[in-house]
């Protein structure tokens, strides 16, 4: 089989999970990042070149014949930059700017929720904070108030009354990302991960994962990208069945009548409410930090995954997983998410070489004397496991054996899974 080259565009903790991956390909003859990370740069060739410019990565494909590029984020989707790729000669997986509105815009998402009959918390789009403030109140104030626009998992507010949704709609209001809100009912239940790989025909689908959104332990304090992941997620297949037929079946069907040229991965966030699975929402690309917990259980070559995607010749089902399990604890800048205080040096030394350890960097940089932190999220520690509670066990001796001082995590990920207590 020949060899691939390959562009990996982004720099956060997923990226770095996607290029450990795409590193163990057979078929990977050149891999580059842009901009990638020191943490990345154990895998590739970082570049300087800006991910969110469509012109500068065509020329970049142009220039070195690039096969493949791999978008990790939503920014150079909601850019452009996958329909310029594509037309500089390269495969690309990642959806056209126009398919990613499932993600970059609430209220598309929503919409197409709506005429594919796909089960979602109900909501109104409102183009002022008096409309939000107004539709709280058909929901007496128990929603969820989001931000049409883009906004790094943080243009969510959850609230419980009046009083809070309130607050949360002028919050909102004031941020670029929220000149239109969306305010929906609030759904109760455990959060599931559903991520696949998506190509106008079918789909391939990951182990189910586990996200943990909230800051604290016990699933409190503010919504943030994500504090750590579990996989696989232990659901059940008759519940799995109902996703497949509601959710996922319709989704693909409705991009497929639709004519959106979808290419690329689809991370689908759902409830498991008293009612049934209900969607929360797409993302275009794949989650962080699920992606650091399950690519190490994938058994197969992300690299031709990524490629046949790309070539629309997918082929369709639930993809290979090693036996075992991951969880994944992600450390952050204390002061994350709100106002992260950056700098803290890291003391990696102790886990470097660990038996079933795997440390994802999502902000760092190398200095001299070592690593420091340099973004809110900075690493996410994986373990592995023969089971969940294998796996959080060696994940939390490994965080222990790391010198975390400035760093803030969670002491509770994966002690429950889908809300049940893990033995
Ligand atoms: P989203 O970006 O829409 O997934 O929202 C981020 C997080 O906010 C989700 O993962 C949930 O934890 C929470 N959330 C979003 N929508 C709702 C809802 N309708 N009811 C309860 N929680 C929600
Ligand atoms: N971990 C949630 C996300 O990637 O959107």
């Amino acid at each position: 089989m020949p060899g691939v080259k390959v562009l990996l565009l982004g720099g956060g903790g997923r990226e770095h999970a996607i290029a450990w991956k795409l590193a163990q390909s057979p078929r990977l003859t050149k891999l580059w990042a842009a901009p990638g990370s020191d943490a990345i740069a154990a895998h590739a060739e970082c570049l300087p070149l800006d991910p969110l410019d469509p012109a500068a990565v065509a020329a970049f494909i142009r220039a070195n014949a690039v096969e493949l590029v791999f978008i990790g984020p939503e920014g150079p989707l909601a850019a452009g930059v996958s329909d310029a790729a594509r037309e500089a000669g390269a495969l690309v997986f990642g959806p056209s700017q126009s398919a990613s509105r499932l993600e970059t815009s609430k209220a598309f998402a929503k919409d197409f929720m709506a005429r594919r009959r796909i089960p979602t918390a109900r909501s109104y789009a409102c183009a002022t904070a008096a409309e939000a403030k107004a539709a709280a109140r058909k929901f007496e104030g128990r929603c969820a108030v989001k931000a049409d626009g883009p906004a790094a998992g943080k243009g969510v507010i959850v609230t419980g009354s009046i009083d809070e949704a309130d607050l949360a709609v002028d919050a909102l209001a004031s941020t670029t990302a929220g000149r239109t809100l969306v305010v929906e009912e609030r759904l109760e239940g455990p959060e599931l991960t559903v991520m696949l790989l998506a190509d106008n025909q079918g789909c391939a689908v990951l182990a189910l994962s586990q996200d943990h959104k909230r800051l604290r332990d016990g699933d409190l304090g503010p919504n943030t990208g994500g504090m750590g992941a579990l996989a696989p997620a232990p659901l059940d297949t008759e519940t799995w069945r109902v996703i497949e037929k509601t959710v996922i079946e319709p989704t693909l069907k409705g991009l497929i009548d639709e004519g959106i040229d979808y290419r690329g991965a689809l991370y689908v966030g759902v409830m498991l409410t008293p009612d049934g699975p209900k969607v929360l929402e797409y993302n275009a690309r794949f989650g962080d930090p699920e992606t650091q917990a399950v690519l190490p259980l994938l058994d197969a070559d992300l690299l031709e995954l990524a490629a046949d995607c790309a070539a629309g010749k997918l082929k369709p089902g639930i993809l290979p997983v090693h036996p075992g399990a991951c969880v994944g604890i992600t450390l952050a800048s204390v002061g994350y998410p709100e106002a992260p205080i950056t700098g803290a040096e890291l003391d990696l030394s102790g886990v470097s070489g660990l038996d079933d350890v795997l440390i994802f960097h999502a902000g760092t940089k190398r200095t001299s004397s070592g690593w420091t932190a340099a973004g809110g999220r900075v690493l996410t520690v994986v373990g592995r496991g023969a089971d969940l509670a294998a796996a959080r066990a060696r994940a939390y001796a490994a965080v222990e054996r790391l010198n975390v001082l400035g760093l803030q995590y969670r002491r509770d990920i994966g002690a429950k899974a889908l809300g049940r207590a893990i033995a």
